[in-house]
């Protein structure tokens, strides 16, 4: 369920006609919903309302800090990676003891930045960086809270490069000697070793994977009890999968039923890290045809956007429903929809059956709330596309367009070149 609709052959957000806002911002830009947000973080919230459980953002799909506010207001936790993704979480307002610290390189600058703003708890995936928050704790004279991950070694048949709680992955900790890990990490002065963290891919549209996951670390909650380790947490993780074509993704409540009968036995306080789940279809990049160019063999359609602003058709090859804006009768054509970038790979759909579009048409491309703008970069300097929050009836620009000078934001040409 998203607020996004046709209402007479025009796209609305909320309240809100979307080419109004293209008018008075410029294209491309990215659109949110926050009615959509609200809507998906409550989905899931109320669908754990029976046991104790946080739900922790993943700040990694969408930091924008009206966002992240939205989400604070609703008393969501924030899953970071980074001090930069923290910075930002301290400034959205999320409370620090709702806020986890996963990624495999953390930092010694970014471990004491964490532990001075007291966060709830590191999610560690490997010793040497348990070692490395023990010796930094230490060195502060404070006691860390960890989680330790593990990986599970289960498939959630999604694409390759966003598998990760597989062996061959470089996340978490192998389940096989997780006794070892958890008890030499115990036996670390600085750490609290209080929860256990498994995280196994993302658009994960089936409940299986998760209940495979849940077996095997309930099986290492009772293990650890065993020899003495009693962990109050358990997180399992972001990754549940939206629509973005013909998927059937389980729903919040599906997805709470299959795994609650495994969950609640341990009595543990549940963590979940979405990201995807609760931004996805909340957001959309809205992008104007430039030219229509026709080939012998195809036709183009070549539009403002390209994959510096949105790169996941280009690197996952993935699927996003593209519309115009306004739709002009049912006639369909044929196309490529390709970015304005020198690379062959700055296409957002091949072969794509669309409404017939002309030169300055505009179109939405759908499902871009998630990995959209925060994968946006500068390359061909282009300067980032603006952001924009729907809030019922009104509009706001989130995050200003940049300028030329943005571009060169930070850059010195030597005195010795001059
Ligand atoms: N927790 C951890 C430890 C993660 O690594 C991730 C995502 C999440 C939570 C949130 O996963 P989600 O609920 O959003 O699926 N750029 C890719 C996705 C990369 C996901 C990385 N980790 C894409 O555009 O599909």
């Amino acid at each position: 369920m998203d607020f996004f609709h046709y209402e007479n052959n025009e796209l609305y957000c909320e309240e809100v006609l979307v080419s109004d806002v293209a008018e008075s911002v410029g294209t491309p830009f990215y659109l949110y919903s926050q009615r959509t947000i609200v809507d998906h973080y409550k989905k899931l919230d109320s669908a754990f309302s029976g046991i104790d459980h946080l739900i922790c953002f993943s700040m990694k799909s969408n930091a924008n800090l009206a966002i992240c506010k939205t989400l604070a207001n609703e008393g969501s936790g924030a899953d970071i990676v980074s001090g930069g993704e923290l910075y930002k979480a301290i400034k959205a307002g999320f409370n620090p003891q709702n806020i986890v610290f996963a990624g495999v390189g953390k930092t010694d600058s970014e471990i004491e930045y964490a532990l001075k703003t007291d966060i709830l708890m590191f999610n560690v995936e490997s010793m040497s960086e348990a070692k490395a928050i023990n010796r930094v704790a230490g060195n502060l004279g404070k006691k860390a809270r960890i989680a330790l991950r593990v990986n599970p070694d289960v498939d959630p048949g999604t694409h390759k490069h966003i598998t990760t709680g597989k062996k061959e992955n470089k996340f978490g900790l192998a389940i096989d000697h997780a006794i070892e890990y958890f008890t030499e990490a115990n036996n670390m002065p600085n750490l609290d070793v209080i929860g256990i963290h498994a995280h196994i891919g993302s658009q994960i549209v089936s409940t299986e994977p998760y209940v495979e996951s849940l077996k095997r670390l309930s099986k290492l909650i009772s293990d650890l009890e065993k020899v003495g380790i009693n962990i109050k947490t358990l997180n399992i993780g972001g990754g549940l999968g939206i629509i973005y074509n013909e998927e059937n993704p389980s729903t919040a409540q599906q997805f709470a039923e299959a795994i609650l009968p495994l969950v609640k036995p341990t009595g543990r306080r549940l963590i979940l890290e979405p990201g995807r789940f609760i931004v996805g279809n909340a957001g959309i990049l809205v992008t104007k045809v430039v030219y229509i160019k026709q080939t012998e063999t195809k036709t183009f359609v070549i539009v403002d956007a390209g994959m510096n602003d949105l790169i996941r058709p280009a690197l996952y090859d993935s699927y996003h429903n593209i519309r115009p804006l306004k739709i002009n009768g049912t006639e369909e054509m044929t196309a490529d929809i390709v970015g304005p970038i020198c690379e062959s790979a700055d296409c957002f759909a091949k072969d794509r059956k669309i409404n017939v579009v002309q030169e300055g048409d505009l179109l939405s491309i759908f499902s871009a709330g998630a990995y959209g703008f925060v994968m946006s970069s500068n390359y061909n300097a282009r300067p980032k596309v603006a952001e924009v929050m729907v809030i019922g009836d009104k509009y706001f620009v989130v995050r200003k367009r940049e300028t030329y000078e943005d571009l060169i934001k930070g850059e010195v040409i030597p005195q010795d070149i001059l």
